[in-house]
């Protein structure tokens, strides 16, 4: 019988030498579920990924809260946690989530206590460089001293410093595919935001028998169309993947242009949707054009940059 097809697909903003070393191990026999945590671990570490992991844009306090979400297709378990601080790889604090406790999303000191009591590794996540951002931003919207978080939110978030996520796909040599999604949100955010990429369904959704979808930008708009389980649900019905992400963008686009009349999402303003399909077939779609995604299969040497389709 032919081994399935051994596939990694993430976003474009990933190194290449993450993606590899991740081919590398599914080559030897590495399950899918340890290839996605192994690069998104690589990611997390990464100091010059301003939205994902050490070094994230910290939110208007100045503190780094972390979103992660990690799915394993062929059982539908999942794990997430919501805002936690202070820890090196949200990815694996939420893998262990789905592991070992009968729930799948864990948020603020709870997430904390669960890291702390799993002996996950300890960081303070704020670099040096975004402490300095942080700060000039913070100069450039206070104009009184008295005012408040709302206030100085709403000002800051003019101007988009990205919400851009860590998203990778693996499918190994057995077929099973597992998702992880790791992001510090948007930057600047109101303290205890969440955003789609914790919220199964919204920005990770997987399942091994009819596919897996993961989105990046604007979580608000992901949360509020159920994007990455919307993706899957029609694939689950017979729609074919290059169908499923123009229906899912297209409802994004939709709604991104009524809410780029409200000032809080004026510049926040985009949704890029990777997907793959039972078969393994990969693609992605987005509601600006412009956007790229890598894709390696064990018979490339290197991954390999698409341009991801923007539905007119
Ligand atoms: N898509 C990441 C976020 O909005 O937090």
């Amino acid at each position: 019988m032919a081994s399935a097809p051994i596939i990694v697909l993430a976003n474009a903003e990933i190194r290449d030498e993450f993606i590899m070393e991740g081919m590398q191990r599914l080559r030897r026999g590495a399950s899918a579920g340890d290839v996605a945590e192994f690069i998104a671990c690589a990611v997390e570490d990464d100091p010059e990924e301003h939205t994902v992991g050490y070094g994230g844009w910290p939110n208007i306090l100045g503190e780094v809260e972390l979103d992660a979400s990690f799915m394993d297709g062929a059982t539908l378990r999942a794990g997430a946690v919501a805002g936690l601080k202070g820890f090196r790889h949200p990815i694996s604090v939420a893998r262990q989530v789905m592991l070992r406790l009968p729930h799948v999303l864990l948020a603020g000191e709870g997430a904390a206590r669960f890291a702390i009591e799993i002996g996950a590794e300890r960081r303070d996540m704020l670099s040096p460089e975004a402490r300095a951002a942080w700060q000039q931003r913070i100069a450039e919207v206070v104009q009184h001293e008295e005012e408040d978080a709302i206030t100085l939110t709403v000002r800051a978030l003019v101007e988009r410093r990205g919400s851009d996520t860590m998203n990778v796909i693996v499918r190994d040599g057995v077929g099973d595919i597992c998702s992880a999604v790791s992001t510090s949100g948007i930057a600047w955010k109101y303290p205890g935001r969440v955003g789609d990429s914790p919220l199964i369904g919204a920005g990770n959704y997987c399942a091994n028998r009819y596919g897996a979808a993961t989105c990046m930008g604007l979580g608000e708009a992901a949360i509020r169309v159920g994007a990455a389980a919307q993706a899957v649900m029609l694939m689950r019905l017979g729609w074919s993947l290059e169908a499923a992400g123009r229906e899912v963008v297209c409802q994004l686009s939709t709604l991104l242009g009524e809410s780029n009349a409200a000032d809080h999402m004026r510049r926040a303003d985009w949704v890029r949707i990777l997907l793959m399909d039972a078969a393994g077939n990969v693609g992605a779609f987005a509601t600006r054009p412009g956007l790229s995604y890598k894709v390696q299969t064990a018979d490339d040497p290197w991954p390999i940059t698409r341009e991801v389709v923007c539905p007119a």
